[in-house]
């Protein structure tokens, strides 16, 4: 793992250029490594110490020209590089960063969100660090955020970041979206707030927010509960926060775990059968997550395989496909004959992460049915 100090001055125009050419490709990172700022020694007095974790992503991408914007390869380009191409982050925070890993986030495993979560309470720990973010992968930033949110054990800001356009395209959103996420980690108002993602100058909460479409800028909303505020001429504007538990409001503690429990997702379509539940399952799921139809609902020829496998002791929790709304308890089946749970507005992913810190504390239904109204 690297760290470098990046905050030295070096003309800004001349590393302007030379990390536009190495983001087009047109200059190989070895040059740019040579002129990479020389690491300052000192920080500059009266900014905050912001600490950058780079895991890969499109925002780390590169596409074979400035108008691939699909098709290109993610995770190709170093984040010390990445923050080295703004020089305008000189003046917004001390900044050292830290490649943790190099993936795509389709990729991304659970022993990484171990790793990533125990990296960042080591940091948050230090008194001179004030913030970080981390640069992911779009396609499962939100349960990554999730996870953090659940087990970071600070209420300093910890902001997540990608891009939906790798880092040479045309109008590449990865820069001004990096640029914010720093912002809003060295801010004093993202303290206390919760784990956040910020992208497209909106910031919003790990828990609510979700990738709503495949490849726009603006794919990152949290539906109905909506945004918390914004990142917008280099201010920070906050309108709301999160009314449910997360950092160091939650009963979660990974310093000490290894791995976590198996769960698996069940997605609910007409005349389904229990083929995927009943392989997960044999595979060692100790919970499942039903992303069943309209409020969560249990198709008859499901709630047989079901009952069998919460004979077996998994927890099944009903989540909804739909994407928004409250699954709501002994609504559309009878959860507390069925010794079901529910997952109120979690959508299936994040009622996953859920169900995996869960599952670490206790294998009572009441008491992760007690979870799922509090996070
Ligand atoms: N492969 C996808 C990922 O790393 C690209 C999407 C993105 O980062 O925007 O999540």
């Amino acid at each position: 793992m690297q760290s470098h100090t990046l905050n030295a001055p070096f003309p800004a125009c001349i590393r302007r250029l030379f990390f536009t050419l190495l983001l087009s490709g047109a200059v190989t990172s070895v040059v740019a490594q040579e002129l990479q700022p020389v690491s300052a020694e000192s920080p500059t007095q009266g900014l905050p110490n912001v600490t950058v974790l780079g895991t890969g992503g499109t925002i780390a991408g590169t596409g074979a020209n400035r108008t691939a914007m699909v098709g290109y390869k993610a995770a190709t380009v170093a984040i010390d590089t990445l923050i080295a191409s703004i020089p305008e982050l000189n003046k917004v925070a001390n900044i050292k960063t830290e490649q943790i890993f190099q993936v795509a986030s389709e990729s991304m495993t659970v022993d990484q969100w171990l790793k990533l979560a125990k990296r960042v309470n080591v940091l948050l720990a230090q008194p001179h660090v004030d913030g970080i973010v981390i640069t992911h992968g779009t396609d499962t930033i939100e349960e990554t955020a999730y996870f953090l949110d659940l087990t970071v054990k600070s209420h300093k800001p910890v902001v997540m970041v990608g891009a939906m356009r790798p880092s040479n395209a045309l109008s590449a959103d990865g820069p001004l979206n990096l640029y914010n996420a720093v912002l809003l980690a060295g801010s004093k108002e993202a303290i206390g707030k919760g784990v956040l993602v910020a992208l497209n100058d909106q910031i919003n909460a790990a828990r609510d927010v979700t990738k709503t479409n495949t490849s726009t800028t603006d794919a990152f909303k949290s539906t109905e509960l909506g945004v918390l505020g914004y990142v917008q001429g280099r201010k920070v504007y906050f309108y709301r926060q999160s009314t449910r538990k997360n950092t160091l409001d939650t009963e979660f503690d990974i310093s000490n775990l290894a791995v976590l429990p198996r769960v698996d997702i069940v997605y609910g379509y007409a005349d389904m059968d229990s083929a995927a539940l009943d392989g997960q399952v044999a595979a060692g799921a100790k919970g499942i997550i039903h992303a069943g139809v309209g409020n969560g609902s249990v198709a008859a020829q499901m709630k047989v395989p079901l009952l069998a496998a919460r004979k077996k002791g998994v927890i099944i929790v009903r989540a909804s496909r739909v994407g928004q709304g409250i699954v709501a308890r002994n609504g559309e089946a009878s959860d507390d004959a069925l010794d079901f749970v529910v997952a109120d507005t979690l959508n299936a992913q994040k009622a996953r992460v859920l169900l995996m810190l869960g599952l670490t504390r206790t294998t009572s239904p009441q008491e992760i049915q007690r979870m799922f109204y509090t996070y």
